[in-house]
């Protein structure tokens, strides 16, 4: 029990990390025309804290925005941090924290210096009553009131709780909004995740994948990797964007260069096809099931390849349940499993492989190299 708390609340952590601007500005410029006279909704973003906000709000006229909506978590740490907006609000005390809402629907220059940014924004807020207003519930992305806003937005763009990662997209998709998110590249393997994947209703986004982000973290975190301006900030190498909006390179085809051979393009033993250990080196002229690597996904164009399937036991029917002993490092353990815990395996090849077999056939002492994270895929026919 003790454990899992402990998991749960690492696991948690990741939702209070708070993404740069930067990055921001790097993965949504590419949107410009997805965004004119659409209305934006960041839903798990406390304006004045979030980079989200303030990228919308600064470039509200330049996007050509109908309008822009963001909501509080009330019990987000981060929440209330920046009170200066509620100099008046005698009722907001920091143990009685209430979510707010901030609407946009025009930014003009207030204060006169020829500009409209992030000044006017806060001129605006400061000034118009409307702009900010209370929300009855506490800002859940789930609750009545911030579904109601979501059924009013056009894109929801936001990096939303890790834990809720799952959740989240399914509210999107239930509501069938255009999104763009951030996730870790763990969730592409999430079942309702990749079903997304094949189905062609989400896609990665414009950043280079896996490249990693820095993300700003409150300041009572005790592990981060650096600090920059007093403000400590986490790496998070795996780290992708995620959207239902189009995005060009998964309308670019693979080059595909190399030929089949069966040497270097083993079968799987447990299931009927053949592995690939880099998505560039998809062979141009095979027509059955391939397994390649996740990072595929960041690659794919559904025109030249169709996803058949993730290469995981649940996801595919195994077609052999042979008993095997486990190895580590190469060597015996003692211990047993039916059909290499549930991964593609193949022939163990010394001459090829860089890792140790490991599995070795009980009965006829073949050894295997298991294959983690693989994707069936086939090329479409063109
Ligand atoms: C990963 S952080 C990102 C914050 C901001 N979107 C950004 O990118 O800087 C996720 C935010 O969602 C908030 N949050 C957690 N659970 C939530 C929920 N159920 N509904 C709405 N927001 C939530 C967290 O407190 C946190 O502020």
């Amino acid at each position: 029990m003790a454990t899992k708390n402990m998991d749960a609340a690492k696991k948690n952590k990741a939702d209070e990390f708070y993404t740069q601007l930067s990055d921001i500005e790097a993965e949504l410029r590419h949107y410009k025309e997805q965004f004119y006279g659409k209305t934006v909704l960041c839903n798990c973003d406390d304006p004045y804290e979030s980079n989200f906000f303030k990228y919308f709000a600064m470039n509200f006229n330049h996007l050509g925005l109908k309008k822009l909506i963001a909501t509080c978590y009330a019990p987000s740490p981060i929440a209330y941090t920046q009170l200066s907006l509620f100099d008046d609000e005698k009722v907001i005390t920091a143990n009685k924290r209430k979510a707010y809402k901030i609407e946009i629907t025009q930014i003009g220059d207030y204060n006169g210096d020829g500009a409209t940014d992030l000044v006017d924004v806060d001129l605006l807020l400061k000034n118009k009553e409307n702009a900010l207003s209370f929300l009855n519930e506490d800002g859940d992305f789930r609750s009545e009131e911030c579904i109601n806003l979501l059924k009013e937005a056009d894109v929801v763009v936001t990096n939303p709780p890790f834990s809720l990662f799952r959740e989240y997209v399914a509210q999107l998709i239930e509501y069938n909004k255009n999104f763009i998110i951030i996730g870790n590249t763990n969730a592409l393997t999430y079942k309702e995740i990749f079903h997304l994947f094949k189905e062609n209703k989400i896609r990665t986004g414009n950043t280079k994948f896996n490249v990693g982000m820095y993300f700003s973290v409150p300041n009572d975190f005790e592990k981060y990797h650096k600090i920059e301006n007093g403000k400590k900030y986490v790496r998070v190498s795996t780290t992708c964007w995620f959207t239902s909006l189009p995005v060009n390179k998964h309308n670019e085809f693979l080059t595909l260069y190399k030929h089949y051979s069966p040497e270097e393009y083993p079968h799987y033993d447990n299931y009927n096809a053949i592995n690939v250990d880099k998505a560039t080196d998809i062979p141009c002229d095979y027509v059955g099931e391939m397994g390649v690597p996740i990072t595929f996904l960041d690659k794919y164009n559904p025109d030249q390849f169709e996803i058949v399937a993730l290469g995981i036991v649940g996801s595919i029917n195994f077609t052999c349940e042979k008993k095997m002993e486990i190895l580590k490092d190469g060597v015996p353990t003692g211990q047993y499993t039916i059909n290499a815990k549930g991964t593609l395996y193949k022939k163990y090849n010394p001459s090829t492989d860089t890792k140790p077999p490991a599995f070795r056939d009980c009965e006829t002492g073949t050894l295997y190299s298991s294959i983690y994270a693989r994707i069936i895929i086939r090329r479409k026919q063109q």
